[in-house]
């Protein structure tokens, strides 16, 4: 009996404790997949970065240094990079990596970008990573027999690809930098190698490119799966993990020479694309010299060719600086007329006068000038609205989707990186066996006269398709210094808007006293040229649009305009930085 008693109580002891040892199995296979992303090696330079667990941050004000980008992963390992030493080069171009593998959209080593930059030492630097024309590239290469433009070709698959300078950039910013090029790019290698988790944004935009993906490749894709794409999935990339490593252990070679320069060619062969063994050896980036522009005491620092951005920025900002744009208030009809006729005015600039400046001949100096400007205004009336059929480009005699990052450091450096494919996805076509996707940026060309391309901007010769010339570009990475000092980083991906965006940015700082927040999340609206149409943003203000339309513009809405990443420094120092609410953009200081 008492060892009956006793066999009882060890069979209940026994079965409490299966119970227990089922409900932590039970659990166990509940949690399951955060059990395993748990397993996961951490990323960034100290392993301190989850890409498993991440949020967007939308606005901070920090004491040191700042990253704001389009991604929080990317943000977050700028800013681990800051923490460990590193200058703002340095985060900027582990940034710029990391939007490679995390932001596939519009970050990129298959396209190109422009940095505009100050060294905490004064000086002020501008580097053009844009694409160039492949050497059997010709001027009428997108006319079809009929005499017909075919921007199908030209946007998508492999006869749209220009030859890439992104990798080219990357090592040449790193000449500013402090830390070894390997640190830099292993946080990007260990997302690419073990995954992280896709935002709503990124998995919607990969179902909706699906099609484009199977119909533009040659061979499967690691943006490609069975079924649709969801929010929490994991994005694994091997082959351009190996692509990373080979840039990591041969530098620029590792992608422009060798196994990489293989794999594009036999993806241009298999596609009908252009693109040689020669052209990718031969690519450079480029130095430039920082277009600068006063602009009511601030020094607006910008792009030059063979980006527009620059100049557009530069001419927009002359053009309204005669104006008591403060006293005319924020998006009244008075203050957005006077920008839509600037905006106007400008952007016919651009279609007749810009372009390579290696191929053309760019007026920079009449086109910046005040006097110019003066000129140019001389037929705006403040009652009607003007109509772009009686402006055309003024006369001078000379005697969806990029992606920008926004950096400042604790030394006082400052840098401002605009980087893309172009459309969204770029070519949509991904190097076989390397893992990345190719920009569509030969669009960027006027592929014929008077043919607008995807955003609708028109050109001439100044921007026609020659070997090895840059297509005119509207990225406009942007510095302001007050009093030779730090004073704004900005910059926004969206094509031909890109160069309004800033725009009014500087203007909502400057003349509207804003902060960071407000200067990039206020709705924003663009004119340029062709078509002679207002775009208004959503939240658009509904008096301000009554009262344009009553004027004679002709108003259409957008959902959004521009993603802008802005750093601005408030008077005792400390850095105010906003990321754009359109987007997964995201901002990371301390
Ligand atoms: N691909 C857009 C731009 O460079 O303006």
């Amino acid at each position: 009996m008492i060892s009956g008693k006793l066999d009882l109580i060890t069979f209940k002891k026994i079965f409490l404790q299966m119970k227990y040892i089922l409900a932590v199995l039970i659990l166990c296979v509940m949690i399951f997949p955060s059990c395993k992303q748990a397993d996961q090696p951490i990323v960034g330079a100290d392993k301190e970065v989850n890409p498993y667990q991440f949020s967007s941050v939308k606005n901070v004000t920090v004491t040191h240094g700042c990253v704001a980008s389009a991604h929080p992963l990317a943000s977050e390992i700028g800013l681990a990079i800051l923490k460990r030493g590193g200058n703002a080069f340095d985060a900027m171009i582990a940034t710029q990596l990391a939007l490679a593998v995390v932001h596939p959209s519009a970050g990129n080593i298959g396209g190109c970008g422009y940095m505009v930059a100050r060294t905490a030492n004064d000086s002020l630097i501008a580097l053009d990573y844009r694409e160039m024309a492949p050497g059997k590239a010709g001027r009428n290469m997108y006319i079809d027999s009929a005499g017909n433009a075919r921007t199908d070709w030209s946007q998508n698959g492999h006869l749209a690809v220009g030859v890439p300078g992104t990798v080219a950039g990357l090592f040449a910013e790193h000449k500013y930098a402090k830390l070894p090029f390997k640190d830099l790019i292993q946080p990007a290698i260990d997302l690419a190698t073990n995954g992280f988790v896709l935002t709503e944004r990124e998995a919607d935009g990969l179902n909706s490119n699906r099609e484009d993906f199977l119909k533009y490749n040659t061979m499967p894709t690691a943006f490609v799966k069975d079924g649709e794409w969801k929010a929490g999935d994991t994005l694994y990339q091997p082959e351009l993990a190996e692509t990373l490593k080979r840039i990591r252990d041969n530098g620029a070679k590792g992608f422009y020479e060798g196994e990489t320069a293989k794999l594009i060619v036999e993806e241009m062969q298999r596609g009908k694309g252009i693109i040689s063994y020669d052209d990718l050896k031969n690519y450079v980036c480029k130095p430039r010299k920082p277009v600068e522009v006063d602009y009511r005491g601030y020094d607006v620092v910008s792009m030059p060719p063979s980006s527009s951005g620059g100049i557009i920025l530069g001419e927009m900002l002359n053009m309204i600086e005669p104006y008591p744009m403060s006293s005319y208030g924020f998006q009244t009809v008075k203050s957005v007329q006077l920008m839509v006729e600037a905006e106007r005015r400008a952007y016919a600039d651009r279609a007749q006068h810009l372009g390579d400046p290696d191929f053309w001949n760019v007026p920079q100096q009449v086109l910046l000038s005040k006097a110019y400007s003066k000129k140019r205004m001389s037929n705006y009336d403040s009652t009607k609205a003007g109509k772009s059929d009686d402006i055309n480009a003024g006369d001078v005699h000379e005697s969806d989707q990029t992606t920008h990052i926004s950096v400042i450091d604790g030394e006082g450096n400052m840098v401002a990186v605009t980087t893309t494919l172009n459309n969204s996805y770029g070519s949509k076509t991904v190097v076989g066996g390397a893992g990345f996707i190719l920009n569509d940026e030969m669009d960027d060309f006027s592929i014929k006269p008077g043919v607008p391309n995807m955003y609708g901007a028109i050109g001439g010769d100044a921007n026609a398709i020659a070997p090895g010339k840059r297509m005119l570009s509207s990225m406009t990475p942007t510095l302001v210094l007050k009093d030779n000092q730090p004073f704004m980083v900005v910059g926004t991906p969206g094509g031909t808007t890109i160069t309004t965006s800033v725009f009014q940015s500087i203007v909502n700082v400057v003349d509207f006293g804003m902060n960071a927040d407000d200067a990039v999340n206020k709705p924003k609206f663009h004119h340029q040229w062709r078509p002679d149409t207002v775009f208004i943003e959503k939240g658009f203000n509904e008096a301000t649009a009554k009262g344009l339309q009553a004027m004679g513009y002709t108003l259409v809405g957008r959902d959004a305009i521009g993603r802008t990443e802005l750093i601005k420094i408030l008077p005792d120092g400390k850095r105010d930085a906003a990321a754009d609410k359109r987007g997964d953009d995201s901002v990371s200081g301390y």
